[in-house]
């Protein structure tokens, strides 16, 4: 029945029939399209998560006082799971999700499931959710961790409970553009992270002011007027400090190339460190390029030959052109290019088409 709450035992996974849900598998983009089950555990301020449960998908309640929605009080993840020919479900790296929302729970004074409490929540929505997972070739279930200050406060503390929940929906292309090439703007107005701020905390206050130029989502008015009406598919942001180098795209890490040689920025505080980063300059290096991770300059982005974006919602995704300061630059995209190689790469290891040789894919 899809009515009532499930039990989550640790050790043996809910398995779902395996019939698929009546979904256009042909044209999925990246909206949200609710599944049956979500996975829900919450924890007092100071105590630790214990067994979690299925509930059917809906809303939750929540006191108009919980801190999540007074003072921001909440981290995120996102992580998919792709269905390989064979039936069963392939999850990429899920112990890194766990491990970030540690580290952001402990900067954001929150209580925070342990990685194989985590890991195994995100098993068992996969699995009670499997006919929501596209066909082998049309997609993923992106499954979404969410860790929020449940509990009501009225002064500025933090909350007293906590509550973990992991939902799924099936998606495809990030963007509008599908796998297309994305045309990018240079933001120079807003900035999306400080100094010594929480830039490199995937904290769900670091998303709603960034998002610039993708129409109906409105916070940064003029710039998103001004981005739509040129058409650009998102924003690209240049640290605070100097403006002078290169931060992140609102959802996603980014990468130029110059002959054999990758770029990224370092991951000094400001910058989200993107597990589909970390794997991408694994495999660049893997593959014989020289990966740096540090200032990449915004006048570098005049000189280089590809930019691609990186993040697991995004995967890699290439830029056709950027445009600073009214200048448009164009890149390489396309068959033969570095951006290409990583993607058929990642997506290959990913969903199980190549030989996972990294023990990153934990298959259920
Ligand atoms: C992801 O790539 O999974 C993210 O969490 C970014 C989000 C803005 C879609």
């Amino acid at each position: 029945s899809q009515t009532s709450s499930l039990e989550v035992p640790d050790s043996a996974p809910y398995r779902e029939n395996d019939e698929y849900a009546d979904v256009d598998w042909d044209n999925l983009g990246f909206g949200l399209m609710p599944t049956d089950y979500m996975y829900v555990n919450k924890c007092g301020a100071g105590q630790h998560f214990g067994h979690g449960q299925l509930n059917p998908y809906g809303n939750i309640h929540l006191s108009p006082s919980a801190a999540v929605l007074n003072y921001g009080q909440g981290l995120f993840e996102g992580t998919k799971a792709y269905r390989k020919e064979n039936g069963q479900l392939l999850l990429f790296r899920p112990e890194q999700n766990a491990i970030r929302m540690k580290s952001g729970a402990q900067r954001m004074c929150m209580e925070a499931p342990s990685v194989d409490q985590f890991v195994n929540a995100l098993k068992q929505t996969a699995l009670a959710n499997k006919r929501w997972v596209p066909p082998p070739g049309k997609g993923s279930l992106y499954l979404r961790p969410l860790l929020i200050g449940s509990g009501a406060v009225l002064g500025l503390a933090p909350a007293p409970e906590y509550t973990f929940l992991i939902y799924a929906s099936p998606v495809r292309n990030y963007f509008k553009e599908g796998s297309a090439p994305l045309n990018l703007y240079v933001e120079e107005n807003f900035d999306r992270a400080s100094r010594r701020g929480t830039g490199s905390v995937k904290t769900i206050s670091n998303y709603a002011p960034v998002r610039t130029c993708i129409p109906d989502y409105v916070p940064v008015l003029m710039a998103q007027l001004r981005a739509k009406k040129n058409g650009f598919s998102d924003v690209l942001y240049l640290d605070s400090a100097t403006k002078k180098n290169l931060e992140e795209v609102s959802s996603c890490n980014i990468f130029i190339a110059k002959g054999r040689c990758i770029s990224t920025p370092g991951t000094n505080g400001t910058i989200l460190a993107g597990i589909t980063r970390k794997s991408v300059i694994e495999l660049a290096r893997d593959h014989g390029y020289e990966v740096e991770e540090r200032a990449v300059a915004v006048d570098e982005l005049m000189e280089a030959d590809e930019v691609f974006c990186t993040g697991t919602a995004v995967g890699v995704a290439p830029v056709g052109a950027i445009t600073y300061q009214n200048t448009r630059m164009e890149y390489k995209t396309g068959s033969g290019t570095i951006c290409q190689e990583l993607y058929n790469t990642l997506l290959g290891i990913q969903t199980g088409v190549i030989e996972d040789k990294k023990g990153w894919i934990i298959e259920i």
